[in-house]
């Protein structure tokens, strides 16, 4: 069993890494390659996979390093795909471009993902294009943002082969689970929406719909970080459980105001942590890692009861800086499709009819079955009309952006800013893509 792993210079890879050795299963994977383009980043984490899989006693899979992507592809059997386009400067980019015009500059929600998106697509594409060539038997876990237009862009392609993949509904459910005081792997969640744009509507434990007891309990829903950071109120008045990022939506101006008041952006702390990481990285004993991976979760969790605070939010459970989230569902899913371990996961998959009023390509993010077959969308209730909405709003400025990326045509990128209910206006919408024409390389290559 061979997975690659596009932006295999990641720190997160360790993460994934500690979790193939601990399997000893059949089908277990005998080979990782890691593919970046950034040699030196490659070296560094190969080292500490060396470390690591010595300290486990020297068992565990083979792990190549390689910058070329074709000889990365060739003959996988699973690829995860999570890179970052433009790098951490990039996304600082976004981020920066954004607020100056007094708008939201977010990772992927707002003027920051479309800018984003703008830059990855043209790479996704390329990647969808080696893996049809080299490896067509493959499956593409996707988990780089942003990933419901990513995993659409590149399913016109791959088809069925790509899915894609986000943490967040299922820490979601995680939290509601424990406020509950069930089991998550007891409950069925009912979600649905796009990527870091969904809704949770019920969850049923032996034939009993849970949520409308909880969403009347303002001291059981201030339990869940959702609670914090949406108030009990605006849960009870919605009769759902939004996905977090869903705050940018409800919460807009103070979610601008929060993030212009924090003085830093979140990728410009992940770039101060980072550099610090990459420089003392390189011929650090095993243990560094783990040291250093401690400190950052450290760091990260004042950041966020920094800016959390602002938002009401609160702090995270430990639980929830754990890390791994990702690394979870992505091994989840390759194990469901390899070993035909059949499970029921949130995924980013065509439509097919599942949401009512989206067409059929459309990429949603929706409760899935998943064995060797591959998957299957579970049926869902339709969305509220609002949720509908921005859903189908959100998924005309997906399309835009694809549109962009492919055509480089800057007119059809100003389009997709300026159709952007989070930016609101083609005076921004102007400003933030000249802004980031000036900046990035990344971008100037995409619009020529
Ligand atoms: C969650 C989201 C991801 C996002 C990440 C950002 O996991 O589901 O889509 O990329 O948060 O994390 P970061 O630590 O980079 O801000
Ligand atoms: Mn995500």
């Amino acid at each position: 069993m061979r997975l690659t792993i596009l932006g295999g210079g990641g720190f997160r890879v360790p993460l994934v890494h500690r979790a193939l050795l601990a399997d000893e299963g059949p089908g277990r994977v005998t080979d990782l390659v890691l593919h970046d383009l950034d040699a030196g980043r490659l070296r560094t984490i190969g080292r500490v996979l060396e470390d690591a899989t010595r300290t486990h006693g020297g068992a565990g899979p083979r792990v190549h390093l390689e910058t070329d992507l074709e000889t990365a592809l060739a003959g996988a059997d699973f690829v995860f795909s999570a890179i970052r386009v433009g790098g951490l400067a990039g996304r600082v980019c976004d981020e920066r471009s954004a607020l100056d015009l007094g708008v939201l500059g977010q990772e992927t929600t707002g003027a920051g993902g479309v800018c984003y998106g703008l830059r990855t697509v043209p790479v996704a594409m390329q990647i969808a294009e080696t893996v049809r060539r080299v490896a067509p038997e493959a499956y593409v876990i996707n988990f780089t943002n942003p990933a419901g237009m990513v995993t659409e862009a590149m399913s016109r392609i791959l088809g069925d082969r790509v899915v894609g993949i986000c943490d967040s509904p299922v820490g979601m459910f995680k939290r509601v689970a424990r406020a509950l005081g069930v089991s998550p792997d007891e409950a069925v969640f009912d979600y649905a929406g796009l990527n870091h744009l969904g809704w949770l509507r019920r969850v049923t434990v032996a034939g009993e719909d849970l949520l409308p007891g909880l969403l009347a309990d303002p001291a059981a829903l201030l339990r869940t970080e959702e609670g914090r950071l949406f108030g009990p109120d605006w849960l009870a008045t919605l009769g759902a459980v939004p996905n977090e990022y869903l705050w940018y939506w409800y919460y807009r101006s103070d979610a601008v105001a929060a993030e212009q008041a924090a003085g830093h952006t979140r990728g410009e702390l992940l770039l101060e942590q980072q550099q610090e990481f990459w420089a003392e990285g390189p011929g650090a004993p095993g243990e560094a890692f783990a040291g250093w991976e401690q400190a950052r979760l450290q760091r990260e969790a004042t950041y966020m009861a920094e800016s959390r605070e602002a938002t009401g939010a609160g702090e995270r459970e430990q639980e929830d800086l754990d890390g791994g989230g990702y690394d979870r569902v992505a091994l989840q899913l390759m194990r469901a499709i390899a070993r035909d371990e059949a499970t029921t996961l949130i995924l980013n998959v065509p439509n097919r009819g599942t949401i009512a009023g989206l067409d059929t390509d459309a990429v949603v993010e929706v409760p899935c079955s998943v064995d060797a077959q591959g998957w299957r969308p579970h049926a869902v209730d339709p969305l509220d009309p609002h949720a509908f909405g921005l859903v189908s709003t959100m998924k005309a400025v997906e399309r835009t952006t694809v549109q962009a990326a492919l055509s480089g045509s800057y007119a059809t990128a100003t389009k997709a800013l300026a159709l952007h209910p989070l930016v609101g206006s083609v005076t921004v919408a102007r400003g933030i893509l000249d802004s980031q024409l000036t900046a990035l390389p990344e971008l100037r290559s995409v619009l020529r």
